[in-house]
């Protein structure tokens, strides 16, 4: 079960509370996650910052708290990393260009170099100093050459595209998108903002992690359908209809494919009960009575 997350808007930042149930696994817990875009600069915290509430399906009592801070950004990094690869065309030594240099950044670029053979990658952010941070951490883990875009086109010589900022506003002219490229947009996640302009959106296979987060909360494509500039049938498909081979995926060389993210409380779902399975089997965590 996977009801639509619930917002509040404090003045600095939104709130989101994402609960789910997964019968399969015997998984429910919910999730707080913020985004405070000044967080880092103001008080030296992360834009998003999440905890996670673990409960016994059983009682219904909550068994565990844990960080979703980190938990957040692997489980957004593994859902474009299966994005890229079922819809990224298959060529080697392809090009990966980010947008964003921050903590979601980081796990998107992994995600990509998991799932394709990446010989380079380009970053662009609007802080040079987030660009040099993100250059020296990735470039030995990942062992690939990532260099600094000087302007977002730049960035537009990818064959895959991150982006993952913070801003509310497109990233890039959409017209400039080269054929072939394969887009995973996971920043922007409310009606009034997006990284994406309408021209991209007209321009993709577009392809979502969940239609109804789509029309609820991206922006980057209700703006373009509020706009008129395309029907609601533009939205393609659910990534999971592509991974179960209900809709296809990429149909050729020249296609550009775009999977949009808006995150959902499933995946920290999951991926929170392997973590207290596992933490539980190697004795980790603290025992708290509250
Ligand atoms: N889709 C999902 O599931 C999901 C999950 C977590 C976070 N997010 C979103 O991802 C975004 C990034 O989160 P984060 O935790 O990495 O934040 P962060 O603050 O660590 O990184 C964001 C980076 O974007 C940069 N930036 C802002 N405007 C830019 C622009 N115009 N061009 C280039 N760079 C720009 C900032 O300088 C910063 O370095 C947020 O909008 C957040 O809401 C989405």
């Amino acid at each position: 079960m996977l009801p639509l997350r619930t917002g509040i808007k404090p003045p600095d930042g939104i709130s989101l509370y994402m609960p789910a149930y997964l019968k399969e696994m015997g998984a429910l817990a919910c999730k707080v996650v913020t985004v405070y875009k000044d967080n880092p600069a103001k008080y030296n915290l992360p834009t998003t910052i999440g905890k996670v509430l673990l409960q016994d399906i059983n009682t219904g009592d909550v068994i565990c708290i844990m960080d979703g801070g980190y938990l957040t950004a692997v489980r957004t990094g593994a859902a474009s990393g299966v994005a890229t690869k079922y819809l990224a065309r298959e060529d080697k030594n392809q090009v990966a260009g980010i947008f964003g240099a921050g903590v979601q950044a980081k796990m998107q670029l992994w995600a990509v170099a998991t799932a394709r053979d990446i010989g380079k990658a380009i970053v662009y952010d609007i802080s040079d100093e987030a660009m040099s941070k993100f250059i020296s951490e990735m470039s030995s883990k990942l062992n690939i050459g990532i260099v600094k875009a000087k302007s977002a086109e730049e960035v537009l010589q990818a064959d895959i595209i991150c982006t993952a900022s913070s801003s509310a506003s497109p990233l890039f002219d959409g017209k400039l998108v080269k054929d072939g490229t394969h887009i995973n947009g996971i920043g922007s996640h409310s009606p009034g903002a997006r990284e994406l302009d309408t021209e991209i959106i007209k321009r993709s296979l577009f392809i979502g992690d969940s239609r109804e987060a789509c029309f609820s909360e991206a922006g980057d494509i209700m703006i373009p359908l509020k706009e008129g500039a395309i029907k609601e049938y533009h939205f393609y498909a659910e990534l999971g209809e592509i991974i179960t081979g209900k809709k296809k995926g990429r149909v050729n060389k020249a296609a550009i494919t775009l999977f949009k993210s808006n995150g959902l409380a499933i995946q920290d779902v999951a991926t929170a009960k392997i973590v207290f399975e596992k933490a539980v089997a190697k004795g980790i965590g603290t025992k708290v009575e509250i």
